[in-house]
């Protein structure tokens, strides 16, 4: 009897591991990147620079809802500005078996070496919002950031046709930056030619950060006697650095500011006066079309695209979308009627 039971015990368990390794190769045992759970759900990594300003906060819930919406899945992890652990991040999402890796660069070469490594695990990687230098980086998804530059010259230009102007510039680590930058002078330039303006101040600002803008606002005005009649900053939180300066001095709403990002402080200080225009960029186009292509990449379909920008090292195929400059008379129309802001948060509940 005893004899019996453990015969049985033996055939049914040997029958058992017989129907778990069945046809599967046993160094394919462990699927190299599909979850086990369901072979078909493609799995994007989302490599993100930082979440300190607010724009980012939308890219990530954004993103992570198109992809969702996709039917596929999003590990998103972000570096806090930091160069290594942005790439310690990206390897630990190829490691984990991503099938398409989305970056936002920190440092625009030093993530040369993600692509270097996600190519080498045999995954694309496009770079979103930001552009990698010298990779071969497949896909470029952004805004078109020279137009943004031009934009906040075009609209400060408008209003000051003459005088002194300052210049506020971003993290020089963000290629943005540079592309802004030849953008605000492609417009500048004919007036600084004709003598009409001139730039008394022309500064970086390391890692974006709205204390480093205020202490070189601080600075121009010092330099200038305050005799300061524009200024353009390369984003919304510089800008807010900027506007500091210039309330300190009891300047602020007396010079007109630029920024870009349609941040609600910075919507709110342009529907007060403090700040002239910021460039609204349609976060929620950006995150859907970086998503929808992540995945169409990442189930083998290749995509062309009719732009491109060369990163140093290819021609990397780009889409670039409109940006669209906003003031106290369109805010409803543009950042308002998108639900970007309600019109609660930027014009105050007693005032909307
Ligand atoms: C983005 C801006 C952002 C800045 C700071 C740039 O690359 O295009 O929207 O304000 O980085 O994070």
């Amino acid at each position: 009897m005893n004899k019996k039971i453990h015969l049985a015990l033996f055939l049914f368990i040997s029958l058992l591991l017989a129907a778990c390794t069945a046809g599967v190769p046993a160094s394919k045992a462990v699927p190299e990147k599909t979850p086990v759970v369901d072979e078909e759900t493609i799995k994007i990594g989302f490599s993100m620079d930082t979440l300190k300003e607010e724009r980012w906060l939308k890219d990530q819930a954004l993103f992570k809802e198109a992809i969702e919406d996709l039917g596929a899945e999003v590990e998103i992890v972000a570096a806090n500005g930091d160069d290594a652990l942005q790439l310690t991040q990206a390897e630990t999402l190829i490691q984990q078996g991503i099938d398409l890796l989305v970056i936002v660069p920190h440092n625009a070469e030093a993530t040369a070496a993600i692509v270097h490594t996600a190519h080498r695990a045999g995954i694309q990687v496009i770079a979103y919002d930001r552009l990698v230098k010298n990779a071969d980086i497949d896909l470029y998804v952004s805004f078109d950031n020279e137009r943004v530059g031009e934009m906040q010259a075009t609209a400060i230009l408008d209003l000051v046709p003459k005088g002194n102007y300052v210049y506020i510039g971003g993290a020089t680590t963000d290629n943005n930056v540079h592309l802004i930058k030849k953008g605000v002078f492609n417009v500048l330039q004919p007036a600084i030619d004709r003598g009409d303006i001139k730039i008394v101040y022309d500064q970086w600002t390391e890692d974006w950060s709205p204390e480093k803008a205020f202490l070189n606002m601080t600075e121009a005005l010092a330099a200038n006697n305050n005799q300061i009649d524009a200024v353009i900053a390369a984003n919304d939180a510089t800008a807010g650095g900027v506007i500091q300066a210039l309330e300190a001095q009891g300047l602020a709403g007396e010079i007109p500011v630029a920024g870009q990002d349609a941040e609600l402080a910075a919507a709110q200080r342009i529907v007060g006066g403090t700040q002239t225009m910021t460039v609204y960029k349609p976060i929620q186009t950006l995150t859907k079309q970086a998503a929808a292509l992540a995945v169409r990449m990442a189930r083998g379909e290749t995509v062309t695209t009719v732009r491109s920008v060369n990163n140093g090292k290819i021609d990397v195929p780009s889409i670039l979308l409109a940006p669209i400059p906003v003031t106290a008379e369109n805010m409803r129309d543009t950042v308002i009627a998108d639900g970007f802001h309600t019109g609660t948060d930027v014009y105050g509940a007693a005032n909307e």
